[in-house]
C-alpha cells in the first residue's frame, strides 16, 4: 500500500504557530470524520449525488467489454488519438505517462512490443492541431473522441476536422477509426455516434469528468497501449477498502483532507503544492490541479452562504523545480502546505560511474541516481521544516498500475472529504459557465445573440 508521512505539519516538527497538534486534531475531528466517511459511502448509489466513481474499482463488465475491443483491434492501428479535456483527458495523460515506458512513442514498435503510440489533443492550438493531423497516418490510427457532455467546443472542433480528414482518406471505411466515449443517451457526440454507427464507450451516470479516470474514459486507451487494466481495478479496490475505515487515525485520506483544510482555515495555508519526485509521475501534479481546483473553490456552501473558498493547487516536479521554486517555498510567505510523492524503487538501478576525483562531484562516483534523487526529496522536505513549512510525503513502493490506481483513488477520496469539511458541493463546476457561454456567444451559437451584442460592447471597452 501506498503510505503518508504526515510528521512533517505537526507542531513538533515545525513549531506552534505553523504546525498542527495532530493527535488533538484527529480527536477533535473523529466524529465529523467519522460522519463523511459513512455518509459517503452509503449515499454513492443515490442518483444525483455524483458518487458513483466511487463504484469504479467493481465494474467488470466495463472491464470485460473494453479488453474485448482491445482484442478485436489489435494490430490494426500504430497510433491511438485521445481527443478530450479536462477531466476527460488528464488522468489518462497522467496514467499513460506514468506506467507506459519513458518516451513511449519515440521506441520502436518492438520495444513498444508492436503496441500502439498514444497521442492525447487536449488543447485549441490551431498549430498543434494542424501538426498533429497531418504527422498521423491516418489509416492507422484509431481517435478515441472522450466527452460526457458531448458538446464540449474543443473536443468536437478537433472531432469535427480528424473525422472530415478520415473521411477524405480512408472512404466509408472511416467509422472503424473512431471511437467514442460519452454518456450513454444524452449529447450531441452520442447521437452522431449511433447515427454514424461508431463503436462507443459510456461515461457512467453521476461520475464526473475529473472522477472518471477509472471509467471508459481512461480505460479505452489504457487496454489499447497495453496497461494492465486488471492491476489498476485491484490497486482501486483495495484502496477503496482501505479508505471505508470511518476511524481518522487510520485513514489516510480523511487525514490528508483534514490537514490541508485547518492548514488553510486555520493557519492561513491556502495554496497546495503537488510535487512528485519522479518524472513519469510529473502529470499527477497536472491531474490534482483540476481535481482540487474545480472540486474545491466554490463561491457558495451548501446552505448557499456566500463563502468563496478553496485553497489554490501547484504543481511542481521534483528534483528540477528545487532549481526554480523552492527559494520562495523556504523563505517566501509561509501560505503553503508541500505534498512531495516519494518513488521507493524505481524500474533500474543507475549507477553513476566513479570517474572524477574532483572535491565537487567525486562524491557521487559509485552512487546511484536513484539515492541521488531520492536523498534530494527528503532534503528538501527536512529544509522546509528548518524554515517551518508544513510539508507531507505520499511513498508509493513503486511505479506501477496497482500503486498508481491507489494514488489517485486516494487523491479523489482526500478531495471528497475535503469537500465536505468546506460543506461545499464538490462535484459541480458554476464556475466555468460564465466563460464558456461568452464563447458560444462569441462563436454564433444560436440562442446567444443577445448576450453576443453587450460581450463585444465589453471586449471593445
Ligand atoms: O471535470 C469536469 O467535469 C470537467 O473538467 C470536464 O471533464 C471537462 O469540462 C470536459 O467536459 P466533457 O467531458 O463534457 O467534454
Amino acid at each position: 500500500m501506498i503510505e503518508l508521512n504526515l510528521k512533517n505539519v505537526s507542531q513538533d516538527i515545525i513549531g506552534k504557530e505553523h504546525g498542527l497538534n495532530l493527535e488533538f486534531e484527529f480527536n477533535r475531528y473523529a466524529p465529523q470524520i467519522s460522519k463523511i466517511i459513512t455518509d459517503l459511502n452509503t449515499s454513492k448509489d443515490k442518483p444525483g449525488q455524483w458518487l458513483q466513481w466511487m463504484n469504479l474499482g467493481y465494474q467488470e463488465e466495463t472491464v470485460w467489454y473494453v479488453k474485448e475491443f482491445a482484442a478485436m483491434v489489435e494490430g490494426r492501428f500504430d497510433n491511438i488519438l485521445v481527443l478530450g479535456i479536462g477531466g476527460s483527458a488528464l488522468g489518462g495523460i497522467a496514467i499513460t505517462e506514468a506506467l507506459l515506458k519513458p518516451y513511449w512513442n519515440l521506441l520502436s514498435p518492438s520495444d513498444r512490443s508492436n503496441l500502439p503510440r498514444i497521442f492525447f489533443l487536449d488543447n485549441i492550438d490551431p498549430d498543434q492541431i494542424n501538426a498533429m493531423f497531418n504527422m498521423l497516418d491516418l489509416k492507422r490510427t484509431l481517435v478515441n473522441v472522450i466527452t460526457k457532455s458531448g458538446s464540449t467546443a474543443e473536443t468536437m472542433s478537433q472531432f469535427m476536422i480528424i473525422k472530415d480528414k478520415l473521411q477524405q482518406a480512408l472512404g466509408d471505411d472511416y467509422r472503424k477509426n473512431i471511437v467514442a466515449t460519452t454518456d450513454k443517451s444524452t449529447g450531441i457526440l452520442r447521437q452522431i455516434a449511433n447515427e454514424e454507427g461508431y463503436k462507443t464507450f459510456v461515461v457512467p451516470d453521476d461520475v464526473g469528468g475529473r472522477f472518471s479516470v477509472f471509467s471508459a474514459v481512461g480505460l479505452v486507451p489504457f487496454v489499447l497501449v497495453g496497461i494492465d487494466i486488471d492491476d489498476l481495478m485491484h490497486g482501486v479496490k483495495d484502496m477503496d477498502l482501505a479508505l471505508k475505515n470511518t476511524d481518522i487515525h487510520k485513514n489516510i485520506a480523511a487525514q490528508n483532507a483534514l490537514i490541508h483544510y485547518l492548514m488553510d482555515t486555520e493557519k492561513n495555508k491556502n495554496l497546495s503544492v503537488m510535487m512528485p519526485y519522479s518524472s513519469r509521475l510529473k502529470y499527477v501534479s497536472d491531474w490534482y490541479v483540476q481535481l482540487w481546483a474545480e472540486s474545491l473553490g466554490k463561491e457558495e456552501d451548501k446552505n448557499g452562504k456566500k463563502v468563496n473558498v478553496g485553497p489554490t493547487p501547484i504543481k511542481a516536479l521534483g528534483a528540477t523545480d528545487q532549481h526554480s521554486q523552492i527559494q520562495l517555498y523556504n523563505e517566501g510567505p509561509n501560505d503553503k502546505v508541500i505534498n512531495f510523492i516519494r518513488v521507493n524503487e524505481f524500474d533500474i538501478n543507475l549507477q553513476i560511474p566513479n570517474i572524477f576525483e574532483y572535491t565537487g562531484i567525486g562524491y557521487l562516483g559509485g552512487k546511484t541516481v536513484n539515492e541521488l534523487i531520492n536523498a534530494e526529496a527528503d532534503s528538501t522536505a527536512v529544509a522546509l521544516c528548518d524554515y517551518e513549512r508544513p510539508n507531507l510525503t505520499i511513498t508509493i513502493p513503486k511505479i506501477d498500475a496497482y500503486n498508481i490506481a491507489q494514488l489517485f483513488y486516494m487523491l479523489e477520496v482526500q478531495t471528497a472529504i475535503a469537500g465536505e469539511l468546506y460543506n461545499i458541493d464538490t462535484f459541480n463546476q458554476p464556475g466555468v459557465e460564465q466563460a464558456k457561454n461568452y464563447t458560444y456567444a462569441l462563436m454564433g451559437r444560436a440562442g446567444y445573440e443577445e448576450s453576443a451584442e453587450t460581450l463585444k460592447q465589453k471586449i471593445s471597452v
